[in-house]
């Protein structure tokens, strides 16, 4: 198995395992891909970082042109500092602090997408004090079903996020009375792999009529934020997701006559199947009627199949003919939650053998952790015949050197 021109066990060799491994063509492709699907258009991709935040990966793309949708302060240092400038951030999240706003006001950011009435007079309290002028569009929660698994669908009536579609026309009427902001915009993001196209022209049908009427009540919207969630194939042989191409045709027939510029915040779809884990066999294990595939990497490496019962295609990294047989793949964590696969059909792999998790560079490293004080796991980002590690292997004593013994206990 190669990562472009490079072969992945030497890497494995020369890094140790587990890591994360992703590609610099194949994310320049997908943001190409995307591109592409909205020309003709005023247009910016917002990458939501949030599915991949190392700043080598936001700055492969920021290289590209784009933009980035944030969450968090930190968030926002991290694409500033990777070279995204503040024209062009989006500042999604259901509850922005103070602190936060404050930070993103200093900068003189894109856009604020307020999630609420009291983020809203929060905001214009604090841009009034500072004498800034906040560029706001609201989140619009649609009401629509994105079909997607319930702890990633946000587009719900019952989800957190947003305001309420039917109060809409109300809320942007106070908004255009408070000092310190100017209403520029809609936004709408409804949930994350969705794999059918009808959830998101729904919910954007909606959003055309909305900003026809707040139009015809005298704001100026000129900017409409779709929102990322486009799905990926995690398994090739049961899901085909809408291409990006198709994607863009449906926008744009919906909302292209609006004349509003376009953005768009996809984050797995760039990422997701530019990234790999790798990791190590430690040991196979017979049980009563189980046989275990026992690696290396864990829960704590890539939390996606314990938190969303999440599929991901795990194929050896040396390719090799035979028969094939089922095995349950886990990692060492004492958890039983801490399983990437269960019955996968794999070949006959044996202690040392390396393994590839796929489709891993989206919501993987970001939302790792150092459960069992196990050691958050490097990061390699390839290109062409060159890999480089852009998130180096902690030493133990950078985790448990956080620590504090209080004094009577020393
Ligand atoms: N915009 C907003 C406001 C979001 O909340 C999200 C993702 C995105 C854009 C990007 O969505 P995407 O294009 O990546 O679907 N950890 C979960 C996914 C959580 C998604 C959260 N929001 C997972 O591993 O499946």
């Amino acid at each position: 198995m190669h990562a472009e021109d490079l072969s992945i066990s030497d890497i494995a060799a020369q890094v140790g395992t587990p890591f994360y491994c992703y590609s610099t063509d194949t994310l320049i492709r997908h943001y190409n891909v995307f591109c592409e699907a909205f020309t003709g258009h005023d247009f910016l991709l917002c990458y939501a970082v949030k599915a991949n935040s190392n700043q080598a990966i936001i700055k492969t793309l920021a290289d590209q042109g784009a933009g980035a949708d944030v969450v968090s302060e930190g968030e926002m240092r991290r694409v500033l500092k990777a070279g995204i400038p503040a024209s062009k951030i989006v500042y999604s999240g259901v509850a922005k602090t103070e602190q936060e706003m404050t930070f993103a006001l200093e900068q003189g950011i894109f856009q604020f997408n307020v999630e609420s009435e009291p983020e809203l007079h929060q905001l214009s309290r604090l841009a009034d004090s500072m004498g800034k002028t906040a560029a706001i569009a609201f989140r619009i929660n649609p009401d629509v079903d994105a079909k997607t698994h319930a702890k990633i669908s946000t587009g719900k009536s019952e989800n957190k996020f947003g305001v309420p579609w039917t109060r809409a026309r109300e809320i942007y009427a106070a908004a255009a009375k408070l000092p310190g902001i100017r209403v520029q915009g809609v936004d709408l993001h409804i949930g994350s792999q969705l794999t059918d196209l009808e959830p998101f022209a729904e919910a954007f049908r909606r959003i055309v009529k909305l900003i026809e009427q707040l139009r015809a009540d005298g704001h100026d919207i000129s900017v409409l934020d779709l929102g990322g969630g486009l799905g990926i194939p995690y398994d090739r042989e049961t899901t085909k997701p809408p291409l990006p191409l198709e994607y863009g045709e449906m926008a744009k027939n919906i909302v292209g006559h609006l004349g509003c510029k376009i953005i768009i915040e996809p984050g797995r779809m760039l990422v997701g199947n530019a990234g790999i884990l790798v990791s190590k066999v430690i040991y196979v294990k017979q049980g009563e009627n189980r046989k275990f595939l026992i690696i290396d990497a864990a829960m704590n490496d890539l939390v996606r199949p314990s938190m969303y019962d999440a599929y991901h295609e795990i194929v050896a990294v040396k390719e090799r003919d035979g028969p094939t047989s089922p095995f349950d793949v886990v990692g060492p964590v004492c958890e039983t939650g801490d399983t990437f696969a269960r019955e996968r059909e794999l070949p006959d792999l044996a202690g040392g053998d390396l393994v590839a998790i796929r489709t891993a560079g989206a919501y993987g490293a970001v939302m790792s952790f150092t459960y069992n004080t196990r050691r958050l796991i490097p990061e390699v980002l390839v290109k062409g015949g060159e890999y480089a590690i852009i998130r180096s292997r902690p030493d133990y004593d950078d985790i448990i050197g956080l620590d504090i013994l209080p004094e009577w206990l020393e």
